[in-house]
C-alpha cells in the first residue's frame, strides 16, 4: 500500500487547515475538503507552500447537503483505493433564526451530525481497506451544557443557535459511540472511531453567525484573545498519527492529547440508539453509492 491517506473535511480554514498542514509536514498524503473551489485550491497551494514534498489533492462538498455529502464520497472512493484516516473537523455555530436544508434538516444538525454520520457510513468501505482506519470527529467542550430533547432531533424547538450547536456537539459523541460499539458487533477490528475536542481556539468559528449582540460581540473579541489555532489542531493530529491510540475505540479526547468522560447526565443507551436509528432514516436515500 502507498503512504497513508488522511482526509479532513472543513480543512479550507481554521484548525482545519493547520491539522492538514501538519499532517502533510509529517509525510501523510492528504485529501483535504473544501466548498468553494477557489479557496481550496489556494488552501492546497499553502499546504504545499509549507510542506514542499507533500501530496496534497482537494474535494468539493457543501455539507449542508447530503447529495453533495454522497457524490464527495463517491469521488473520493473514484480516485484513491484505501483511505486510512478520515477527520470530520467541518463545524459551525449557526444563527439564533433556524433554517433548514434543502433536505429538511435544521442546518446545525445536518452540518455537524449527518454529515459526518453519512461520510461516515459511505467511507467505511475505503477505512476497512486501511490496516489501520481510524474516523476522529470533531466535538465541543460547549456539548457539556447540551440538554437535548429526543422528542425534537430535528430542533424545532430550540430557538439559540448556541444551544444547538451543543446538542450537535453532544450528538457526535453519541453517533461516535455508538459506530465504534457498531464496528465491535461486527468484528472490524482494523477500524476505529474517536472524538475530540479542541479547546477554545481563534478561528472563523462564529463569526458570521448571528447570535444577538452579546453573543456577537464575544465572538469577535474571542478571536483576538483567544489561543491560536496550531494549539486546537494537537489532537487531531495526536489522534491520525500516533501508534500510542492504535486500537483504541469510542473515546473522548481532550485539547490536550488527554482521555476524557463526556457528560453523562444526559445521557442514556436508548438515547443514543435513538439518535442512531434517526440519522440511518435520514441517511438512507443516500447510503447507495
Ligand atoms: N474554534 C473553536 O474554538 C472551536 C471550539 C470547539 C469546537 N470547534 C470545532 O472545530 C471544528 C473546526 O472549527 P474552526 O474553529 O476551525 O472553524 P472555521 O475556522 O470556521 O472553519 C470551519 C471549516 O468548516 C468549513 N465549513 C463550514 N460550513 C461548511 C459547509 N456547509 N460545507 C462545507 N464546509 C463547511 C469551512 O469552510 P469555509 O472555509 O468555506 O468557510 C471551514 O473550512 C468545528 O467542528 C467546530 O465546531 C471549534
Amino acid at each position: 500500500m502507498s503512504k497513508k491517506i488522511i482526509l479532513v473535511t472543513g480543512a479550507t480554514d481554521g484548525i482545519g487547515k493547520i491539522t492538514a498542514t501538519e499532517l502533510a509536514q509529517k509525510g501523510y498524503h492528504l485529501v483535504i475538503h473544501g466548498r468553494n473551489k477557489t479557496k481550496a485550491q489556494k488552501t492546497v497551494q499553502e499546504i504545499k507552500h509549507q510542506a514542499p514534498n507533500a501530496q496534497v489533492e482537494y474535494l468539493l462538498a457543501d455539507l449542508f447537503s447530503l447529495n453533495s455529502v454522497k457524490e464527495m464520497a463517491k469521488q473520493f472512493q473514484e480516485n484513491y483505493d484505501h483511505l486510512d484516516v478520515l477527520i470530520n473537523n467541518a463545524g459551525a455555530v449557526l444563527d439564533d433564526e433556524r433554517c433548514e436544508t434543502e433536505d429538511g434538516i435544521e442546518k446545525t444538525m445536518s452540518l455537524n451530525v449527518l454529515a459526518p454520520f453519512l461520510l461516515n457510513q459511505l467511507l467505511l468501505p475505503s477505512l476497512k481497506k486501511s490496516p489501520d482506519g481510524r474516523i476522529i470527529n470533531m466535538s465541543s467542550a460547549t456539548h457539556r451544557q447540551a440538554k437535548p430533547d429526543m422528542n425534537d432531533l430535528n430542533l424545532q424547538n430550540e430557538p439559540s443557535g448556541q444551544k444547538r450547536y451543543g446538542i450537535s456537539k453532544l450528538f457526535v459523541i453519541w453517533n461516535s459511540q455508538h459506530l465504534a460499539g457498531e464496528l465491535q458487533k461486527k468484528s472490524i477490528t482494523n477500524v476505529t472511531v474517536n472524538c475530540s475536542h479542541p479547546g477554545a481556539v481563534g478561528t472563523n468559528f462564529g463569526q458570521d453567525s448571528d447570535n444577538g449582540f452579546i453573543n456577537n460581540l464575544i465572538y469577535k473579541i474571542a478571536l483576538h484573545v483567544m489561543p491560536a489555532p496550531e494549539k486546537g489542531a494537537v489532537t487531531n493530529v495526536y489522534l491520525a498519527s500516533s501508534d500510542e491510540v492504535k486500537g483504541v475505540t469510542g473515546k473522548f479526547f481532550n485539547n490536550k492529547k488527554q482521555l476524557e468522560q463526556p457528560q453523562d447526565k444526559q445521557y442514556t443507551p436508548e438515547k443514543e440508539q435513538q439518535l442512531w436509528n434517526y440519522c440511518m432514516k435520514v441517511c438512507a436515500p443516500f447510503l447507495e453509492i
